[in-house]
C-alpha cells in the first residue's frame, strides 16, 4: 500500500551522564525493559502521527522502523482527530533486517479513504558518529566535564530510527516537528521554531517548529545543544555556523561564517 503523510512527531530527549558502548541495544527487542544504564540517553515520548491516503483496499499499513519500543498504536479520524481505535497489533516483516513493521487495520479500507496511525514509541540514542538519532558531546575546557548533544543524520536511510515512517524517497509530506528538551539546551532544525513553551513542573521546554514543505524524510534534520552560532547575512540569506560556546566566544566560527 502507497500513501500520502503528514509526519507530527514529538520527540523528547534525556542527555545526562555518559555511558559508552551503547550500541544497537533495542534492535528487535520488543518485550525488553531499558536496563537502567542506558535510561541516561533515552528519547521519550516519541509520537508519530502519519495521515494516509489509501491508493488501494487494504487492511494494514507497512512502515519503515528500526529499533524503537512500540507503546501504543491508535487510529484517529482524519477530520476529528478523535481515536477510532486504540491499541492496534503489529508485527514486524521477515527477514527483519529489511526493518518492516506492518500494522494490522481493524477493518479493510478502501481506495481513497484518509486516516492518521498515531503511534507512541520510546528509543535509546545511538552513540557518536554512527546514524540515525545520536549522541555526541564535546570537552568543556573550565570544567573538563563532557558536554553531550543528540542530532541526527537520516540519509540515507535513517529516519525510521527516529520515528517508524516512510523512510522511502519517492514519498513526501510535510513535517511538523515537536521537540521536548531540557531547558538549558536549544533545538534547531531545518525550520524556524514558532512556539517555544515551558512545560509546567518539569525542566523541559516543548519547542515547536514550522512544518516542512512536502520533503523525504531524509532530509529532515535537528540538533539539540547547547551550541551557539555565528550568523551572516551578507547575501541577504541568514546563514548561521554552530559550534559549542567556547569556540563561538573565542572566534573559531568567524571564518566559516565570513
Ligand atoms: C494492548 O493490547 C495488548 C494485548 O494485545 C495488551 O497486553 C496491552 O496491555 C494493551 N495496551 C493498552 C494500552 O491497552
Ligand atoms: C505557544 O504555546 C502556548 C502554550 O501552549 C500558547 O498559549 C500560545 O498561544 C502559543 N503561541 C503560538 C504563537 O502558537
Amino acid at each position: 500500500m502507497k500513501s500520502f503523510i503528514i509526519v507530527i512527531a514529538l520527540i523528547s530527549v534525556i542527555l545526562a551522564s555518559p555511558i559508552e558502548n551503547t550500541q544497537k541495544l533495542f534492535k528487535y527487542q520488543q518485550s525488553d525493559e531499558i536496563p537502567v544504564e542506558f535510561k541516561e540517553f533515552l528519547f521519550k515520548n516519541g509520537r508519530v502521527k502519519i495521515h494516509i491516503r489509501a491508493i488501494e483496499e487494504t487492511d494494514y499499513v507497512t512502515l519503515n522502523y528500526r529499533e524503537t519500543q512500540i507503546d501504543l498504536i491508535d487510529l484517529l479520524n482524519v477530520e476529528t482527530n478523535q481515536v477510532i481505535e486504540t491499541n492496534l497489533t503489529y508485527n514486524f516483516l521477515e527477514p527483519l533486517d529489511r526493518e518492516f513493521m506492518r500494522i494490522s487495520l481493524p477493518s479493510t479500507v478502501t481506495k481513497d479513504s484518509e486516516f492518521i496511525l498515531d503511534i507512541k514509541y520510546h528509543g535509546v540514542l545511538h552513540v557518536a558518529d554512527d546514524n540515525g538519532f545520536y549522541r555526541a558531546s564535546y570537552r568543556d575546557q573550565n570544567t573538563n566535564e563532557l558536554v553531550w548533544y543528540a542530532t541526527t543524520k537520516f540519509e540515507p536511510h535513517h529516519a525510521r530510527h527516529l520515528m517508524p515512517c516512510y523512510d522511502e524517497p519517492q514519498i513526501r509530506a510535510p513535517i511538523g516537528l515537536q521537540v521536548q528538551h531540557d531547558k538549558n539546551y536549544r533545538t534547531f532544525s531545518n525550520m524556524p521554531i514558532i512556539n517555544r513553551t515551558e512545560i509546567e513542573g518539569t525542566d523541559y521546554v516543548l519547542s515547536i517548529f514550522i512544518d516542512t514543505p512536502p520533503m523525504q524524510t531524509y532530509l529532515l534534520a535537528f540538533l539539540v545543544s547547547d551550541f551557539q552560532y555565528k550568523s551572516n547575512e551578507a547575501q541577504d540569506i541568514e546563514q548561521r555556523i554552530f559550534a559549542k560556546p567556547q569556540s563561538i566566544q573565542d572566534g573559531s566560527a568567524d571564518y566559516a561564517a565570513s
